[in-house]
């Protein structure tokens, strides 16, 4: 990149993405949704990993604890940006949380010496993207640690980070590593105390290599994640032993950072090869890597102990069951177990990942002695490959290769009990697709491919498939029909609900200027038509709209509860609620927060998050909920149809390969086709078909070299042709100017209209001299888009407004 590119690239960066403000002034009472708290709480302790115990874990009024950290007090509830940006009534720290709890005695003198000093040190909340990774260090003398060591029975140190939109984490001390404030903290605590309890505060992964070097010292590590406004009970509960904990890690911890699969392709400003290709996360280290592991997927202990047996494993009409019975076989608590199914295909033609998880299913709360009998069904679709070369003779094809399929069934993806297995004489074709978002051939590289040599499976390079198919043809041959305009008829939007007139009657009537103007918002966040501090609001934007009965549709954020002006329930981080394990329970805490949007007046939530963690230091992964597209899509699956119950919009986000905050709306992520499908896509696609969305967000980010709000073949061809998605698209805030490859008459919103990306939100007013920019009917007047392409996304966004308005919003 040259200078002048990257000063460019750097001011558009600014202009489009670094200038949203957060709500500051926050109005009205502090009400918020009857029972949200509750849940949150409960969601919160639920995420909580415990990754060590040797026994000094629940603590009881007979072990007082000596606290050290600012983060005690200075707590990091959630990641910033967008997704963390919520105003609630009040947030628990953590030391709140263990004062409030019964159980649990803490060295007051301790406490206050903190408390005083964090007074008279405040932390400093930074402005956007610019927002702190981690506070400094209350500097401790080894006198003051010994004095509470003779006070009390055991240490407790935290550690906390935070990382955002727009602020990746970076190798450095007070992100992905130690600072040394924190070091001295851990030497000094760990020397005096025998037992130390480690908690971390943070939204994604950082180093935890160290804990090693501390050996025995570190008796207990729990993985706290960042909990919402709930944290410090959610904490103190799990501390306490009144709820055991449950959740599971939804990434794997490595050692280094640079045992990550991208750690060499990560964080580029231009574009980023996806060489590990469908070894992201534990596909790659359970494959290739297995002593870089610290902890592995799926991993985290109980109070208690379980054990799992399968009563009944079958293969039946392309569907697999498997029946286990666990037990809770511990004496003293109770609690719930995660069973989790992995599959180990043959390695055949393609090469697969040694594990790849195909279901899981969490135990209701179990007894001491009680048993649950649990019921898995899943497809054998769930497992299927993708051939994106032709090497199997099945180009663009899902398969399932001949061989010996092998389910493992245990509590993590280490597991070696075999629950069942099943072999397949000959290939099968589970579904024929056709190319989409290839590679573009002059961006071709290398891409990683497990071969089996001597026994062991290996990493050899191939070329990665390039694209061939003929974009221009599809688009011609599948233009809509459109419907004969009509001119103003008298009707309005109330009629098409009555069932007065259809759809159609109505979107005749729409003039050319009506039709432009409903494929974007009205132009500005905090729009004036919608709750104070939306994010935009789009549908009855201008007067002849409004006349006609189109309403206006309220989008706010976010990943973390609802950003607005008003005091709202701050929600526990994404990879929180994924690390439960618990769709039913995201699924209440979906409902409950649906219920808050109807109280605080808005129709869109811009949520769930849901890309993949693809690298440890990608900014935003604590919105979002697993290295694995599976649990991924079920996790989004339940809060989508949670919120959506109650009659207002969930919506996905960001579709797709946001996986980088760095020049997020400039980078390329260049990934073969069969890593889309497998990784990038899977989740989104287990959304889609389980849940419905009204509404889905695209990235900032191009895909294999056109922006994900221009992709034709990621939205009309693969979202709403192969999964036959019925919803409304929308796309990050702003977006990028360009001109359509194939027709030279089609730039900027006719390019993103012929896509199917039916909103530009929050509007166009960002194109500073080219607001209003009228590139739709220019286009249109050009012969470039055409009437049944503007009326196609018309009924798009008017169906999801009749979706609102079905539930009498
Ligand atoms: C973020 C989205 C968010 C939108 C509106 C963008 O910068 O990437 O996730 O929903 O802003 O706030």
């Amino acid at each position: 990149m040259s200078l002048k590119e990257l000063i460019n690239g750097l001011k558009k960066n600014s202009e489009t993405n670094l200038s949203q403000t957060m709500n500051k002034v926050v109005l009205g009472e502090k009400i918020v949704q009857d029972g949200l708290p509750e849940i949150c709480r409960k969601v919160a302790s639920e995420g909580i990993v415990l990754l060590k115990n040797d026994g000094v874990l629940p603590l009881n009024q007979r072990k007082k604890v000596s606290v050290f950290g600012r983060v005690q007090y200075d707590y990091f509830y959630v990641g910033y940006g967008s997704g963390g940006d919520v105003n609630p009534p009040y947030h628990i720290n953590l030391m709140d949380g263990l004062k409030e709890n019964k159980k649990i005695s803490v060295n007051e003198s301790l406490s206050t010496t903190y408390e005083k000093w964090c007074k008279a040190n405040p932390t400093k909340e930074g402005t956007w993207g610019k927002w702190p990774r981690y506070y400094d260090e209350m500097p401790l003398q080894k006198q003051m640690v010994e004095n509470a060591e003779k006070e009390s029975d055991v240490a407790m140190i935290v550690i906390g980070r935070a990382a955002g939109e727009d602020r990746e984490n970076i190798l450095e001390p007070g992100s992905y590593y130690l600072t040394d404030g924190e070091k001295k903290m851990l030497d000094l605590v760990t020397t005096a105390f025998e037992k130390t309890i480690l908690i971390l505060d943070t939204g994604n992964i950082m180093d935890l290599s160290w804990i090693e070097q501390y050996g025995s010292k570190i008796a207990s590590v729990v993985l706290a994640w960042q909990g919402g406004m709930e944290s410090g009970r959610a904490l103190a509960d799990i501390l306490s032993g009144d709820v055991t904990p449950s959740a599971k890690l939804t990434d794997t911890i490595a050692y280094h950072y640079e045992d990550y699969p991208s750690s060499k392709n990560f964080g580029k400003w231009n574009f980023n090869n996806y060489v590990e290709d469908i070894f992201v996360g534990y596909r790659y280290f359970e494959t290739f890597a297995k002593d870089k592991v610290q902890y592995p997927f799926g991993y985290g202990l109980s109070y208690t102990e379980f054990e799992m047996k399968t009563t009944d494993f079958g293969v039946k009409d392309e569907m697999a069951s498997i029946e286990v019975r666990v037990t809770n076989t511990g004496k003293e608590f109770f609690g719930s177990e995660v069973i989790q199914v992995y599959v180990e295909a043959p390695q055949g033609k393609l090469g697969k990942s040694s594990r790849s998880l195909v279901a899981f299913q969490k135990t209701k709360e179990l007894a001491p002695g009680e048993s649950e009998k649990i019921h898995l069904v899943f497809p054998l679709t769930n497992f299927a490959s993708y051939d994106d070369s032709g090497i199997t003779g099945h180009k663009s094809a899902y398969i399932l290769e001949e061989g010996n399929y092998k389910f493992y069934i245990g509590n993590n993806v280490r597991t070696e009990t075999v629950c069942g297995e099943w072999s397949l004489h000959t290939l099968s074709v589970v579904e024929q697709l056709e190319q989409v978002s290839g590679v573009e051939k002059s961006s071709v590289f290398s891409r990683w491919k497990a071969v089996l040599k001597d026994g062991h499976v290996i990493i050899q390079e191939e070329e990665v498939p390039t694209r061939t198919s003929a974009r221009k043809t599809i688009i011609e041959q599948k233009l809509p029909k459109a419907i004969l305009s009509t001119g103003d008829q008298g009707y309005v939007f109330e009629d098409v609900k009555k069932g007065k007139i259809t759809l159609d009657q109505f979107i005749a009537q729409l003039s050319e200027e009506e039709l432009e103007a409903i494929t974007r918002g009205e132009g500005m966040m905090d729009s004036k038509l919608g709750t104070k501090g939306n994010a935009g609001v789009f549908g009855g934007t201008t007067q002849t709209l409004r006349q006609k009965g189109v309403p206006v549709i309220i989008t706010t954020d976010g990943p973390s509860g609802i950003r607005l002006s008003y005091y709202t329930c701050q929600l526990p981080c994404g990879t929180a609620l994924a690390s439960s394990w618990n769709p039913k329970i995201v699924y209440q805490l979906g409902e409950m927060t649906g219920k808050e949007m109807q109280m605080k007046g808005t129709d869109v939530l811009l949520a769930p998050g849901m890309n993949i963690h693809r690298d440890p230091l990608c900014g935003r992964n604590f919105e979002y909920y697993s290295e694995d597209p599976h649990i991924s899509g079920k996790i989004a699956s339940a809060m989508v149809r949670g919120i959506q119950s109650q009659g207002v919009s969930a919506c996905p986000k960001h579709f797709a390969c946001n996986n980088q905050e760095t020049m997020r709306n400039r980078n390329d992520s260049r990934v073969s086709e069969r890593a889309l499908r497998e990784i990038y896509l899977k989740g989104f696609e287990i959304c889609v078909k389980e849940s419905e969305p009204w509404n889905i967000m695209t990235s900032y980010n191009k895909v294999n070299g056109v922006w994900s709000h221009y992709n034709y073949d990621l939205i009309t061809r693969v979202l709403r042709g192969e999964w036959k998605y019925q919803g409304n698209v929308v796309t990050d805030w702003w977006m990028q100017q360009d001109r359509d490859p194939d027709f030279k008459n089609v730039t900027n919103n006719a390019f993103r209209v012929r896509a199917q990306v039916d909103v530009l939100m929050p509007g166009s007013k960002r194109w500073g001299k080219k607001a209003g920019d009228n590139s739709l009917l220019s286009s249109y007047h050009k012969n470039g888009i055409t009437l049944g392409e503007m009326q196609r996304c018309a009924r798009n966004v008017l169906q999801l407004a009749l979706k609102l308005q079905k539930h009498n919003r």
